[in-house]
C-alpha cells in the first residue's frame, strides 16, 4: 500500500477555534464551506455542494477540472460571504501582496482531494493516480495545491490553499475534535464511492525517509494507508467471476483490487453481472415471463431492453440498501424498486428474493473485508494492549454513503472484528465505531488552523 505521510502531526483536542475555508473533492461531489470552529469540541459551518459534471471526471487537462472547482468557490464567496469578499476585492486594489490581499484578509483553506497524493508538505502534493470515476491523465505528477490555487488567483479570490488533506485525514480529524475521547481517535476512514483510511502512527515506527518542515514534539504522524490498493497482486483477497470481468471493464485494471471489492462505486457492478450470468443461464429461471410459452416461468424475460441492467455502472448501489430494507414478506418495496429503477416488469417474489440474497451476499462480504482493514490498524496501534486505553474506547470515525446507508453495514463489521485473531468478542466491544458525517470539511479546516501556526511559526 502507498502508506503516505501526511505531514499531519496530531489530532485536535476539540479547544480549537477561527473561521476557515475548505473544500472537498470526493468521488461524487464537491463541497465548498466556510466553518466557524467555536473551541468547545463543536462548530458551525455553511456550505454548497454540487454534483461534479461527468466530463470534468475525464476532461482533457486538469485545467478545465480546477477552473471549475475555483469557479465554485467564488459562488460561495459571493453567496455567503458577500461583505467579505466586497472588502476583499476593494482592499485588493490597495495593499501589495503576491495576489494583491493583505495577509489578514486572506480565508485559510483546506483542500480535501480525496485521491493518492504523494504529500511533501502541508499544502504541497502530487497526483499519484485517479481512482473512482476520474481519468485525467495531464493530472497526475502535478501538484494539485497549485493546480487550485492558479485557478483561484485568476479569480483574484482572496483564498490561499493552506492544507492539503484526504478525505480519511479529514474524517479522523474531524472525530478527534468532536467526540475527543482522552486519546482522540485512532482512525479515520471512508466507506462510500471509494474506501481508505488514515491512522496515527509512531514516528519512530515509519521507514519513508520525511522531507520538509514538520513538528516532530508529539512523535507521532498521520498516515494515509490508500487501502484501497491492498493485495492489488490478489494473493489474499477473493475473487469471483463477477470481479474479474468488473476488472477487465474497469478505468484503472491493476488497481484498487481491495476497493473493487469493498466500496460503493464498485459493489451495484458486481451485482449487475451476476445478475446478468443469471439471466444468460438457460438452465434458471430468472426475471423470466411466467405465462410465456414454456409455462415454467417461460423464456421471456420481463426486462426492458433498456433496462441498466444491461449497461455498464447501470446498477445504482443504493437497490441494496432498497433490498436490505424491505422486511415485508410480499417485498414489495423491493419489487417496486425492481420496476421503477430497472424496468423489470413485475418481478415475481421469488426473482426478488433471489436478488435480495446475492445483494446481501455482496454487502455482507464487503462488511467483512472492511472489517479486516479496521482490524489490521487496531491491532498494528497496539492499543489494545496499551494500559493508556485500558478504560477509554478505541474510536474510529467512518463516513461514506455505504456506512451511512446501507441498513447493517456496522453491526456486519463488528461481527467480524470478533472473528479477528487479536481482537475477538471482548476487542470489538472495546472499539467504537462512529460516523463522522461531512467530516472532511471540518477536518480540513482544522489542518488548515494546524497550517496557519506552522506558517508562523517557520516564518
Ligand atoms: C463525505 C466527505 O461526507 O463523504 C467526503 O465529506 C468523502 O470527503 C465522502 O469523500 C465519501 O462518501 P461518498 O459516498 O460521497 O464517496
Ligand atoms: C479512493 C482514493 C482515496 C480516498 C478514497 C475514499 O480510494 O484513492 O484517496 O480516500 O477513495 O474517498
Amino acid at each position: 500500500m502507498s502508506q503516505i505521510p501526511t505531514y499531519v502531526t496530531g489530532v485536535p483536542n476539540g479547544t480549537e477555534k477561527g473561521l476557515y475555508m475548505a473544500v472537498d473533492l470526493g468521488g461524487t461531489n464537491f463541497r465548498v464551506c466556510s466553518i466557524q470552529l467555536l473551541g468547545d469540541s463543536t462548530f458551525s459551518h455553511t456550505y454548497n455542494k454540487v454534483a461534479i459534471p461527468k466530463h470534468l471526471m475525464v476532461a482533457k487537462t486538469a485545467q478545465e477540472l480546477f477552473a471549475f472547482l475555483a469557479s465554485e468557490i467564488k459562488k460561495f464567496l459571493e453567496e455567503h460571504h458577500t461583505e467579505d469578499f466586497e472588502h476583499h476585492v476593494r482592499r485588493r486594489k490597495t495593499v501589495s501582496s503576491p495576489n494583491g490581499f493583505k495577509d489578514e484578509h486572506i480565508f485559510r483553506m483546506g483542500f480535501t482531494f480525496s485521491f493518492p497524493v504523494k504529500q511533501v508538505g502541508i499544502n504541497k502534493g502530487t497526483l499519484i493516480r485517479w481512482t473512482k470515476g476520474f481519468d485525467i491523465p495531464d493530472a497526475v505528477g502535478k501538484d494539485v495545491c497549485a493546480l487550485l490555487q492558479e485557478e483561484i488567483d485568476k479569480l483574484h479570490l482572496p483564498v490561499k490553499v493552506a492544507a492539503l488533506v484526504n478525505d480519511t485525514v479529514g474524517t479522523l480529524m474531524a472525530r478527534s475534535y468532536a467526540a475527543p475521547g482522552k486519546q482522540g481517535s485512532v482512525l479515520g476512514a471512508i466507506f462510500g464511492t471509494g474506501t481508505n483510511g488514515a491512522y496515527v502512527e509512531k514516528l519512530s515506527k515509519l521507514k519513508k525517509p520525511l522531507g520538509g518542515e514538520y513538528d516532530k514534539s508529539t512523535g507521532e504522524m498521520v498516515i494515509n494507508t490508500e487501502w484501497g490498493s491492498f493485495d492489488n497482486q490478489l494473493n489474499v483477497l477473493p475473487s469471483t467471476k463477477w470481479d474479474i470481468a468488473l476488472e477487465k471493464e474497469s478505468l484503472n485494471p491493476g488497481f484498487q483490487m481491495y476497493e473493487k471489492r469493498v466500496s460503493g462505486m464498485f459493489l451495484g457492478e458486481i451485482l449487475r453481472l451476476a445478475i446478468i450470468d443469471l439471466l444468460n443461464n438457460p438452465n434458471v429461471s430468472f426475471f423470466k415471463d411466467e405465462n410465456s410459452s414454456s409455462n415454467d416461468r417461460g423464456s421471456v424475460t420481463i426486462i426492458s431492453k433498456g433496462s441498466g441492467l444491461y449497461k455498464q455502472w447501470g446498477l445504482d448501489t443504493a437497490i441494496m440498501s432498497t433490498a436490505e430494507l424491505d422486511q415485508d414478506p410480499e417485498l414489495s418495496g423491493l419489487r417496486q424498486a425492481l420496476e421503477n429503477t430497472l424496468e423489470v416488469y413485475a418481478p415475481a417474489y421469488e426473482d426478488a428474493l433471489a436478488f435480495k440474497k446475492i445483494a446481501q451476499a455482496i454487502g455482507r462480504r464487503a462488511a467483512r473485508l472492511s472489517a479486516v482493514a479496521i482490524g489490521a490498524i487496531i491491532l498494528q496501534t497496539g492499543k489494545l494492549e496499551d494500559p493508556e486505553y485500558k478504560d477509554e474506547p478505541i474510536d474510529v470515525g467512518v463516513d461514506g454513503s455505504l456506512v451511512e446507508h446501507y441498513p447493517g453495514f456496522r453491526p456486519m463489521i463488528y461481527e467480524a472484528l470478533s472473528a479477528i485473531d487479536g481482537i475477538g468478542e471482548e476487542g470489538a466491544k472495546r472499539i467504537r465505531i462512529g460516523l463522522t458525517q461531512d467530516g472532511s470539511g471540518v477536518g480540513a479546516a482544522l489542518i488548515a488552523l494546524v497550517a496557519a501556526g506552522m506558517e508562523k511559526n517557520t516564518s
